[in-house]
């Protein structure tokens, strides 16, 4: 077997969607394989203490092993664990979830319920693709290179049917990087954002979507890329959507954050509501009020706050749409606002940080305020691990879900009840 070829035994798959094997003592991550099996792997990564190998061939193939369902899973980088059964793939959310727990958090994980997605494929309402010279697709996974796609199987079926639209755009745009679409599947309509690194002439942007794109585009954008972050330069077209979920309905801006599984936005939003009641609650990384609004209407006075001004506009637009008057909505920082907030009594505060989890000042308002209850909505069980061994020092964590709003992909989504211990 030639020198970069191992013959691995995969015990687990670890968060990040990795198999996790040992040979000679050294650690190996092991992309594409699956619980149980052994593979035979080419090492792409050496590193002192692991390395990272990509599976060439099961050997005796794990029993959770399946066809991948998308044809550029092997290259593009966007979903992690498309050739494990669906079940499975949950139970390895399950174990990433509780190992985070025992081991950063140091506790036995609590009774947890695993709510799938209703549907598997076709949930992305929200899809982010990279352009390069006529290609429109998704960054392998090693980085090299776009992986051009025909359609994403991940996506909602009205984004594929818009791609050779897109395609275009890249073929008319040279320049192109990124192209992102949001689809409001209440108001059937689109917005985009493209991405350039120079200044795309307003007039030719009209005319490209006058000629390219179907009119349910209501409104397109000129963004550029400064360290990580999107900035506009302009927008042409309606800058906003609708959506509605439970009833309620919320303003989209373009720039504002949105759950991106439509399958699970109702039962996202029952979990976090469900026996909620409380005479003041903050909502922190509030967004457009995803969870604020229909929170409202369950307690006497509720306040939510974003970094993003944008969506703070349209969570007011919203309350004022909506009939909800105990809503109040801020711009600032989580920290700003529970520091602000830090000498009330607050029954009920909900948090759904980034992926980066809470900061150090934000775990020592709550420590000193001690709200009655704290709802954590976590992206990343790693730092939420982190955070809550923090927040133990005062806090219970009775249950949690995990709600799967990215089937296919290493993502794990958690909602954990927390209350406050009784001194
Ligand atoms: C995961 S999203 C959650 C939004 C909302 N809860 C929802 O479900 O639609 C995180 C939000 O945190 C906001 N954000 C990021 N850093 C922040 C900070 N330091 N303080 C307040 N908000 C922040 C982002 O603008 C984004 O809207």
């Amino acid at each position: 077997m030639a020198e970069d070829l191992l013959e691995l035994s995969v015990e687990k798959i670890v968060y990040g969607g990795f198999g996790l094997a040992k040979h000679k003592g050294k650690t190996y991550l092991v992309r594409y394989s699956a619980p149980r099996e052994l593979v035979k792997a080419e090492v792409y990564k050496e590193k002192k203490d692991y390395g990272e190998a990509v599976v060439v061939k099961p050997l005796l193939p794990s029993k959770d092993r399946r066809e991948p369902l998308c044809p550029y899973y092997e290259f593009c980088g966007g979903c992690q664990l498309q050739h494990i059964d669906y079940e499975a793939q949950l139970m390895v959310k399950k174990e990433n979830y509780e190992e985070s727990l025992v081991r950063i958090a140091g506790i036995e994980p609590p009774p947890l319920e695993v709510v799938p997605s209703p549907r598997e494929l076709g949930y992305r309402v929200r899809v982010q693709f990279k352009a390069k010279r006529g290609t429109l697709g998704f960054v392998k996974w090693d980085g090299t290179q776009v992986v051009g796609v025909e359609r994403c199987p991940v996506a909602h079926e009205r984004i594929n049917e818009l791609i050779p639209s897109l395609r275009e755009l890249t073929n008319q745009i040279k320049d192109l990087q990124e192209v992102h679409i949001t689809f409001s599947p209440t108001e059937e309509e689109f917005l985009i954002k493209l991405i350039t690194p120079t200044y795309l002439d307003k007039e030719l942007l009209k005319k490209l979507k006058r000629t390219y794109l179907p009119p349910s585009v209501v409104g397109v954008g000129n963004y550029f890329r400064l360290r990580n972050g999107l900035h506009k330069r302009y927008f042409v077209g309606r800058e906003y959507t609708f959506v509605e979920v439970g009833g309620i309905k919320y303003r989209l801006s373009n720039d504002s954050f949105f759950q991106t599984n439509h399958y699970l936005w109702d039962k996202f939003v029952e979990l976090v509501v469900e026996g909620a009641s409380f005479r003041k609650a903050l909502d922190l990384y509030c967004g457009v009020g995803f969870f604020t609004l229909p929170l409202a209407r369950r307690g006497n006075f509720i306040e939510g706050s974003d970094s993003n001004s944008v969506a703070i506009n349209d969570a007011q637009y919203s309350a004022k749409l909506n009939g909800v008057e105990n809503a109040l909505f801020i711009k600032s920082t989580a920290a700003r606002h529970l520091q602000l907030r830090g000498g009330e009594v607050l029954d009920l505060v909900v948090l759904d940080p980034p992926r980066s989890g809470l900061i150090d000042k934000e775990i020592e308002v709550l420590l000193s305020n001690k709200p009655q209850r704290i709802v954590y909505i976590s992206c990343n069980p790693t730092t939420f691990a982190r955070d809550l061994k923090k927040l133990l020092k005062a806090y219970t964590l009775e249950r949690s879900y995990l709600i799967d709003i990215f089937p296919q992909s290493y993502h794990v989504e958690s909602v954990n009840f927390l209350s406050l211990k009784v001194p």
